[in-house]
């Protein structure tokens, strides 16, 4: 925005600090599953023991652990549809004070599951923390989206995935044998997840309510000013308050937007159509192939200590992840996203090969070192990214209707990676990163074409810059090289050079 100074206060950062609790608790839970698989398993079978005098087989226990993986996604699905409603009924700062409840309850499950001998406990526990997870993947976003300074909204949108790459890594370290992973203490490394919860909730109180839900929605314009004059840590916020009030006077025209108008609505198809295409995208890249499963990706490769190579990917997943934030609002998002997928789809070529050439001795190292890029390329744009855009492409009015549709299809494209990869690799064997390298060609393309440059608009700008697709003498605002094909345009000015 013109004029608009970079305003980053200590209250703002304290907001948003708060609100990326959230995202660690995704990335905890996420990750958290992994390493003590093999003491669940015992779990199970000892609670079988108990109950029927026999051990349980080995294909129940392997329907038993993947029920418990694998209904983390259909909670996060459930989850991440029902944030509209939640978003905009309880407002944001509420919500995620409400939701904090299902952290807690989850925890407690999976934690007393060995005291009470049942496994069902885990597996609705993980029911649970999954729903929880899938309202906070739209809780945050929307919420750091909304009280961000437009200037920086694309930096601190990176948050909620730096947040995510942390609870995982701080997951994997946790459940190393030596630490939580052990035999006694993996039900507390499971409930450890209420610690975060509690913390949120003392902490939400004091942070202030989004000032766009507090204007367009509740109409307290008092209180929004209040809310941003001490976000923006200045007296004058009558510009972005104004700005505010432009978007609330078209959304008055609008009316609230559920979720079938959004898809009758001929306005929201392009900006919609882009929102799912972006995180099928991160989920098709086939990351979680990487995260749920890398330690046997390794060991296939050759590679003798396979679960240091798997922190060693945490820990680039983080380091590339912080330089994202650093680049978003400078290379812009769509460049980015660009450079992810083109540099994702090259590392899965050179993993094929390298696990094709896997006789060789040197190949367990190329396999490393793919891995580590394939990595690295998805945190530069395609994991971020996704999570943040939503919120930018749509004004308040359909923004929460939005976000639960983008955010349901990425929990079931996530679903559907993690539950077919051991298939795919059963019936393609070296092959099957060959399948994510077809998908990212296709996003990369796809995003070439339609994705528009949201960097330094204001929301407002971005809504209009659909609205004007329709028009087709509107053209790109930063992007003059895009093909003549572009159906999506922004306006010709980029205001806030
Ligand atoms: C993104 C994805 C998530 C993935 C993570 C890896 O947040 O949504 O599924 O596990 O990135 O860093």
């Amino acid at each position: 925005m013109e004029g608009q100074e970079k305003q980053v206060t200590c209250y703002l950062l304290f907001s948003l600090g708060t609100a990326v609790i959230g995202s660690l608790q995704f990335g905890y839970n996420t990750g958290v599953i992994n390493a003590p698989e093999q003491k669940l398993r015992s779990f199970f079978n000892n609670t079988w023991m108990e109950r029927y005098g026999e051990p349980i087989s080995p294909g129940v226990c392997t329907i038993v652990w993947s029920v418990a993986v694998s209904i983390f996604s259909v909670g996060g699905m459930v989850g991440s549809f029902s944030v509209g409603v939640m978003a905009n009924r309880f407002g944001r700062r509420r919500s995620m004070f409400l939701v904090n409840t299902l952290a807690v309850i989850g925890g407690l499950l999976m934690g007393f599951s060995t005291i009470c001998s049942s496994y069902e406990m885990v597996i609705a526990g993980r029911l649970v923390i999954g729903l929880f997870c899938g309202l906070f993947t739209g809780l945050t976003p929307m919420y750091v989206g909304e009280v961000s300074p437009t200037p920086l909204r694309g930096a601190f949108g990176t948050l909620h995935q730096l947040g995510v790459v942390v609870g995982i890594l701080i997951a994997q370290i946790f459940g190393l044998e030596v630490l939580l992973g052990s035999d006694k203490l993996w039900p507390l490394l499971l409930a450890l997840t209420v610690a975060p919860a509690v913390l949120q909730c003392i902490l939400l109180p004091f942070c202030p309510e989004s000032p766009r839900f507090l204007l367009i929605n509740l109409k307290q314009e008092e209180q929004a000013r209040k809310a941003l004059v001490r976000l923006r840590g200045m007296e004058d916020v009558n510009k972005e308050l104004q700005e505010m009030k432009e978007e609330s006077a078209k959304m008055a025209k609008e009316k609230k937007v559920t979720i079938t108008e959004l898809f009758r609505s001929a306005t929201y198809r392009q900006p919609l159509l882009i929102a799912v295409m972006l995180q099928l995208s991160q989920q098709l890249s086939g990351i979680n192939a990487v995260f749920y499963y890398s330690t046997g990706i390794f060991s296939s490769a050759g590679v003798k200590q396979p679960i240091y190579a798997t922190i060693g990917a945490g820990i680039v997943n983080t380091i590339f992840t912080v330089v994202s934030l650093f680049l978003v609002e400078k290379a812009g998002r769509r460049t980015l996203h660009l450079l992810g997928l083109g540099g994702m789809a090259v590392s899965a070529l050179v993993m094929t090969f390298s696990l094709l050439l896997k006789h060789i001795p040197a190949m367990s190292y190329v396999a490393i070192l793919a891995v580590m890029l394939f990595v690295a390329m998805f945190e530069l744009g395609p994991g971020p990214i996704p999570w943040f855009i939503v919120a930018e492409l749509f004004s308040q009015g359909p923004r929460p209707a939005a976000m639960a549709v983008a955010g349901c299809c990425n929990w079931t494209a996530n679903f559907l990676v993690g539950m077919s990869f051991p298939k795919l690799v059963e019936w393609c064997g070296a092959w099957v990163f060959l399948i994510f390298t077809a998908f990212l060609v296709i996003f990369f393309i796809f995003t070439f074409i339609k994705v528009p440059e949201t960097k330094g608009k204001t929301f407002d700008e971005i809504a209009r810059g659909f609205g004007a697709a329709q028009t087709p003498a509107a053209s790109y605002a930063e992007d003059p090289a895009p093909t003549p094909s572009t159906a999506v345009t922004l306006p010709a000015s980029s205001p806030e050079k």
